[in-house]
C-alpha cells in the first residue's frame, strides 16, 4: 500500500471509474466508426449524381458528431485518468511506467484527431472536394491508430501473456493474446455504431421519400460486417480468455441466482442478446426504410449501447479479482508478494504508507483494515456493500472467513495478522449494533478453536483405544 486510497461512498471508487469509462468508450467507438463513415461517404457522394444532397445530410451527420464526440469524448477521456489514478494509484503507476511511451502517442493522436475534425467541418464550405475527402480519411487513419494504441494496454490488462515483472517485454504485454480478437471486434462495431448513427440522422429527412430510404439503406450497410464476424471473432476472443474467468462465467450458468459471479454471466448474454436485436432491427430498417422513425432508429442505437456495455463489463468483471491479471490484485496487492507468508502475516497497517497511526485493536484498526482492504471493490451501504454481507458474522466465522477470503475466487488474499482479522470482524460486527470488541472477538475465537483442538485429540484418542 504505497499510496492513500479514495473510499468514495455509495459508489466505490471502481464503479465511478466503470460509470465514466462506459460513457468514454460508447462515444469513442463512434467517433472513430464516424470518421470511416464520413471517409466512404464523402468518396461515395463524389460519384453519385446527387452528391450534393449527400453532402448537405453529411454535413447534418457532422454536427452531431462533432459536438457529441468532441465535447463528451474529451470530458470523459479526461475523467478516466482523473478517476483511475485515484481509485487504483499503484496500477496507473505501473501502466505508466510499462506504456508511457504509448500513452503519450495516445495524446498525440488525439489532438491530431481534433485539429483535423475542426479543420473538415469548418472548412465546409471552403475546403475544395478533394481536401474534405483527404481530411476525413486523415481523421479515421489517426483516430483508428489512436484504438490501435489504447487497445494494447487495455488488453494487457486481462492477458498480460508472457509479460511479467521478471520480464518486462513491452512488446510483449502490449501485443498479448487478447489484442488482435479484440482490435478487430472494437473496429466492427465503431462500424456498427456509426450506421446507426447514419440511420438516426437519416430520419430527419421529411420531405424526400427515396432520399431518406437511400441514405438508411447505406447506414445499414455499416451494420453487416460486425454482424457477420463479430461471432467469430469472439470465439476467438474467448480462447484468450484466463481459465479463471471461463471459471466465473460457468458459475454464473450454475447458479443464476446464487453463482457468485452470475453478474459476468449475465452481461455476456446481454451483449448477445442486444447484438441479435440491433441485427434484427437494422436488416427490418432496410427493407421498409421509409416507415422509420427517430424514435425507432435511437432505440436501435441504444440497444447497440446497451449490449456493447454488456461485453465492456464482462471484459472487466473477467479480470476479478486483479487489476492486472495474475500480477496485482483490485486492492494493489502484488500477486508475487501474496505468496510471501512471511509479509502476508505481518501486522497489515505496517505496510499501509498513507494510514494513520492507530492504536491496534480498536474499532478504528477495523476501520482502516476494510478502507484499505476490502473498500476498493466493496462500499459499506452501496455497492457490493459489506454492512448486509456481514449481517449474520459471529467473531468465529468472521475471522475464520477472512483467513480463507481468497478461497472464495473473486477476492485477494488477506493480508495481516490473527489480530488484524480480529479488528475486522469486530468493526462489522459494530455496524450491526453489536459491540463486542476487537479483543472479545479474539478471545470468543482462540477459545473456540481450543476446544475444536481438545475434541478433536479427545476423538483421535477414542478411535486409537
Ligand atoms: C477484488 C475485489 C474484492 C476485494 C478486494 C474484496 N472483495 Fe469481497 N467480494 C468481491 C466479490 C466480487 C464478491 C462476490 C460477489 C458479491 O457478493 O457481490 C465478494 C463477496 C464478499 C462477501 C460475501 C460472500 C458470500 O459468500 O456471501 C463478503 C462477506 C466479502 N466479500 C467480504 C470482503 C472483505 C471483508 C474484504 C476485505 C478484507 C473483501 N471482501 C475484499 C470482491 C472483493
Amino acid at each position: 500500500m504505497n499510496y492513500p486510497v479514495w473510499n468514495f461512498p455509495i459508489l466505490g471508487g471502481s464503479l465511478v471509474v466503470a460509470i465514466i469509462a462506459i460513457i468514454h468508450v460508447l462515444i469513442s467507438h463512434l467517433a472513430i466508426g464516424g470518421g470511416a463513415f464520413l471517409a466512404i461517404a464523402e468518396i461515395w457522394s463524389n460519384k453519385i449524381s446527387d452528391g450534393e444532397k449527400v453532402r448537405k445530410w453529411l454535413h447534418k451527420f457532422t454536427t452531431f458528431f462533432l459536438v457529441y464526440t468532441t465535447v463528451f469524448g474529451a470530458i470523459t477521456g479526461v475523467g478516466i485518468w482523473f478517476s483511475i489514478q485515484l481509485a487504483s494509484p499503484e496500477a496507473t503507476s505501473l501502466l505508466i511506467h510499462q506504456f508511457v511511451f504509448a500513452w503519450a502517442t495516445e495524446w498525440v493522436t488525439f489532438i491530431g484527431e481534433l485539429t483535423v475534425l475542426y479543420l473538415y467541418y469548418y472548412g465546409w464550405n471552403s475546403n475544395s472536394r478533394g481536401m474534405q475527402v483527404f481530411l476525413a480519411v486523415a481523421y479515421f487513419v489517426i483516430a483508428w491508430f489512436s484504438l490501435f494504441i489504447i487497445n494494447g494496454i487495455l488488453t494487457f490488462m486481462l492477458t498480460p501473456g508472457a509479460w511479467t515483472l521478471d520480464n518486462k517485454e513491452i512488446a510483449w504485454g502490449f501485443f498479448n493474446p487478447g489484442y488482435t480478437p479484440s482490435l478487430l471486434i472494437r473496429t466492427l462495431i465503431m462500424f456498427l455504431l456509426a450506421g446507426l448513427a447514419g440511420i438516426m440522422i437519416a430520419t430527419f429527412i421529411k420531405d424526400d421519400d427515396e432520399f431518406k430510404s437511400k441514405m438508411i439503406r447505406f447506414s445499414a450497410k455499416w451494420v453487416i460486417p460486425a454482424a457477420v464476424l463479430v461471432p467469430v471473432l469472439t470465439v476467438w476472443y474467448w480462447l484468450t480468455l484466463p481459465e479463471s474467468t471461463l471459471k466465473f462465467y460457468e458459475a454464473g450458468i450454475v447458479g443464476v441466482a446464487g453463482g457468485k459471479m452470475e453478474g459476468i454471466t449475465r452481461f455476456f448474454w446481454l451483449a448477445v442478446i442486444s447484438g441479435a436485436l440491433v441485427v434484427l432491427g437494422t436488416s427490418i430498417a432496410a427493407w421498409k426504410p421509409k416507415t422509420v422513425h427517430f424514435s425507432t432508429a435511437i432505440s436501435l442505437l441504444l440497444i447497440a449501447q446497451v449490449g456493447f456495455m454488456g461485453a465492456e463489463f464482462f471484459r472487466e468483471m473477467a479480470r476479478k479479482p486483479y487489476v492486472i491479471k495474475g500480477v496485482l490484485y483490485s486492492n494493489a496487492l502484488w500477486a508475487h508478494k501474496a505468496e510471501d507468508k512471511a509479509y502476508m502475516n505481518e501486522p497489515y497497517l505496517s505496510h499501509a504508507k498513507w494510514a494513520p497511526k492507530v492504536q491496534p485493536m480498536t474499532l478504528e484498526h477495523g476501520e482502516w483494515m476494510f478502507r484499505l482492504q476490502c473498500a476498493t471493490c466493496h462500499t459499506l451501504d452501496g455497492y457490493r456493500s459489506l454492512t448486509p454481507r456481514t449481517e449474520n458474522w459471529t467473531p468465529s466465522f468472521g475471522v475464520r472467513f477472512l483467513e480463507n477470503l481468497h478461497e472464495q475466487g473473486v477476492m485477494p488474499p488477506f493480508q495481516g495478522t490473527l489480530q488484524d482479522r480480529a479488528a475486522l470482524t469486530s468493526y462489522f460486527m459494530h455496524l450491526h449494533g453489536n459491540d463486542t470488541s476487537p479483543g472479545a472477538v479474539l478471545d470468543t475465537y482462540e477459545k473456540e478453536e481450543k476446544a475444536k483442538a481438545e475434541a478433536m485429540n479427545a476423538s483421535m484418542k477414542e478411535a486409537q483405544k
